[in-house]
């Protein structure tokens, strides 16, 4: 089976990469947020965001403006039912995802591949809740989608041979990097890079070094692109903290458990650079660390 039609579910910081990827790879792209006001910052975003690329000379005006045509947006899930692909990028919220795929399940065709781009649910949780469970995968993007290489490629138990050769076509397609992990709670980059990070927070809280010098040694000393607070700003302390809280549920290891400070900026609404606060202050020009 050759993948033509893509349904991306949600236009946040995810679900707009991926549709942005999709349309510059040439796949007729369908959105859904929603609401109007949604989907108009959905389309602001992938507009920035080709912007860029069109800034950066990686793509010309005219790829961007085909990219463009190539992506329709709705506020209807219903209107998905007619893809060959559809990738769910909601919130990290297994009630709300199953509820995706069971209207998708209904109302699309047998041939309909359902993607879950989560990042520590479990794929299986959602196979489970359908119908065609041989036709449920994981594929996982990073943040920032157009720029990161990778993809993750979750098979569970039940993903047929023919479902993970469609879905490995497609990565490839959009110029990813494919790895396949199993359906175990964080894959293989969350695996590895959540403990890292919630072991900085563990070091500021306990007063090893500042904000600024946790992030500086590991940029200059590893040659990281971003500190690990850094990092855990840019990616969301929320969502940081529900996919720590959910690889806690997995394994119940202390490495995974979100310690304390994560908390409690939850609590305060310091989401990191989307809320304008998190380890760093981002009102002006440059980020500044913030004392805790
Ligand atoms: N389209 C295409 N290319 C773009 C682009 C766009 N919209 N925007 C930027 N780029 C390109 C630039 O041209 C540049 O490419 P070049 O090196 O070939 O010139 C490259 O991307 C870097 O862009 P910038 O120079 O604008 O920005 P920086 O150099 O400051 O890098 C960054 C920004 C890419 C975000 C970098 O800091 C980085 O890699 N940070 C780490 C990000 C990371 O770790 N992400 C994973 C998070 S974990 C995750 O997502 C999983 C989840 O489950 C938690």
């Amino acid at each position: 089976m050759k993948i033509e039609t893509v349904g991306v579910v949600g236009c946040g910081l995810m679900g707009s990469g991926i549709s942005e990827v999709a349309a510059r790879a040439g796949y007729d792209v369908l959105v859904r947020e929603v609401d109007e006001r949604a989907v108009e910052q959905g389309r602001d975003r992938i507009s920035a965001s080709l912007e860029r690329a069109v800034e950066r000379e990686k793509i010309t005006p005219e790829e961007r403006a085909r990219s463009e045509e190539r992506i329709r947006y709705t506020t209807r899930l219903e209107d998905l039912a007619d893809r060959d692909l559809v990738i769910e990028a909601i919130v990290e919220d297994l009630a709300a995802k199953n509820e995706v795929f069971s209207t998708l399940d209904r109302l699309a065709p047998g041939h309909t591949i359902l993607a879950t781009n989560t990042s520590s649910l479990p794929v299986t949780e959602l196979a489970s809740g359908v119908g065609r469970p041989d036709r449920v995968m994981g594929l996982h993007f990073f943040n920032p989608v157009p720029v990161m290489k990778l993809v993750e490629l979750v098979r569970t138990i039940e993903t047929s041979d023919e479902t993970y050769a469609t879905v490995l076509e497609f990565a490839r397609a959009l110029g990813k990097e494919p790895v396949t992990s199993p359906d175990a709670s964080g894959f293989l980059v969350n695996l590895l890079l959540v403990p890292f990070v919630l072991d900085a927070i563990r070091q500021v809280e306990r007063g090893t070094a500042t904000i600024a010098e946790i992030d500086t040694a590991m940029v200059l000393g590893l040659g990281h692109p971003m500190g690990p607070l850094t990092l855990c700003d840019f990616v969301g302390i929320d969502t940081f903290h529900r996919i720590s809280e959910i690889m806690y549920e997995e394994y119940r290891e202390v490495r995974y458990a979100p310690p304390p400070l994560l908390k409690r900026m939850v609590a305060m609404g310091r989401y990191g650079r989307k809320s304008g606060k998190g380890f760093y202050d981002y009102a002006g020009d440059e980020p500044v660390p913030l004392t805790l």
